[in-house]
């Protein structure tokens, strides 16, 4: 079989190593670019153990083209973006190390991938990008607000970026052979749960800052208690509501992408990746709880600042034109969630 090689910048993190492996499931070769700035080298050797053979693994920042120069020598057939720092608060109080790898290392990777004359790029971005949302479901042509964070102008940032590369790409190609860039830029909702074999999932270093892992680490005795941030918002129970979706579900979304670009080179489009349904915190709680038995210690506290009330997506988008939507529920997120948290122990 003729495997197509596909660079997955943080390939090592929660959402690409799940990426990692539905590109192998799918005949795809991924070769992972991970400084380990924010992952653990053992989920390589975990990631070789589901794959079934070692992968090739470049430990470096994304951004060092030079260091990167051997992943070039043989041909990529796409790329898929999502080394970046994630934390929203983080990105509050050091926005100059947001911009500079978020969008500085980002710029030179695109660079390189334009210069290698890589065909497919797929791109990590977020439902942040709307803000709060003026009416819902929100779909791919609801307007931008004004980011609320460094981290979140960044997503806006690297999408305008790669909008840029395109055309500059459309217009150097012009009348000639040489293979198209086409970019595919990807919205993602709430990723939860985790790979059922519990041997990838989310390892947020220090407290979790978001809800699934925080609830997880609750109900394990780990943290005394959950805080539920805000039980006055105008939703049915008081509290916000999000589009929950399986990682695994979202990593297939990056295989979809992929075949996207490979029928129509050198597109570019924007997609919503989401259930399509909304999910107050206290449902989640709910949901685990059934689900897997175990009660999670909770109480009510204020409200998060910058905290949208409610987002959830139209995925129809996606569904339509990649052929993709969420396969699974909310309770098989959790109780997969759980049995990685178990697993940690
Ligand atoms: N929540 C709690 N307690 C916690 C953690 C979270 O009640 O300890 C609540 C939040 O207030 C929110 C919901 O759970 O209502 C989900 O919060 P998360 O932090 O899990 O997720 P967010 O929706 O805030 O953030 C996610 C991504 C960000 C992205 C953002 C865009 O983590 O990267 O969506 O909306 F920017």
């Amino acid at each position: 079989m003729n495997r197509k090689r596909i660079a997955v910048t943080g390939g090592l993190g929660y959402i690409g190593s799940h990426t990692v492996v539905a590109l192998h499931e799918a005949g795809y070769t991924p070769v992972i670019v991970d400084d380990l700035r924010n992952s653990n080298a053992d989920v390589l050797e975990r990631l070789g153990g589901i794959c079934g053979a070692p992968l090739e693994y470049y430990a470096a920042d994304c951004g060092d083209v030079q260091a990167l120069a051997a992943l070039f020598d043989t041909p990529l057939h796409g790329a898929i973006h999502f080394a970046a720092d994630k934390s929203v608060g983080e990105s509050v109080s050091s926005p100059e190390k947001y911009f500079a790898n978020n969008l500085g290392a980002m710029a030179r990777w695109v660079e390189a991938l334009r210069l290698h004359r890589v065909a497919h790029v797929v791109f990590s971005s977020s439902c942040t990008v709307y803000g709060e949302p003026s009416s819902l479901p929100v779909d791919e042509s609801a307007p931008m607000q004004d980011a609320t964070s460094p981290y979140g102008y960044t997503k806006q940032a690297g999408e305008q970026l790669l909008r840029y590369a395109h055309a500059a790409a459309q217009s150097a190609n012009h009348g000639s052979s040489s293979p198209a860039f086409g970019v595919v830029l990807l919205r993602y909702f709430n990723p939860i749960g985790a790979h059922p074999s519990a041997q990838i999932g989310e390892l947020p270093l220090g407290t979790p800052a978001n809800l699934v892992p925080y609830l997880t680490q609750a109900a394990a005795g780990l943290r005394s208690e959950l805080v539920v941030f805000g039980n006055d918002y105008p939703t049915a129970d008081g509290t916000c509501v999000r589009d929950y979706l399986h990682v695994c579900d979202l990593a297939e979304a990056h295989v979809a992408a992929l075949q996207h670009l490979e029928r129509k080179p050198g597109d570019l489009d924007v997609f919503n990746l989401g259930s399509g349904d909304g999910h107050s915190v206290l449902e989640v709680i709910r949901s685990f709880e059934t689900a897997t038995g175990t009660t999670v210690p909770h109480r009510f506290g204020p409200r998060r600042a910058g905290d949208v009330v409610a987002v959830y997506a139209t995925a129809d988008k996606a569904a339509k034109i990649l052929n993709w939507r969420t396969k699974r529920s909310l309770d098989q997120a959790l109780e997969d969630a759980w049995r990685w948290q178990k697993s940690l122990k």
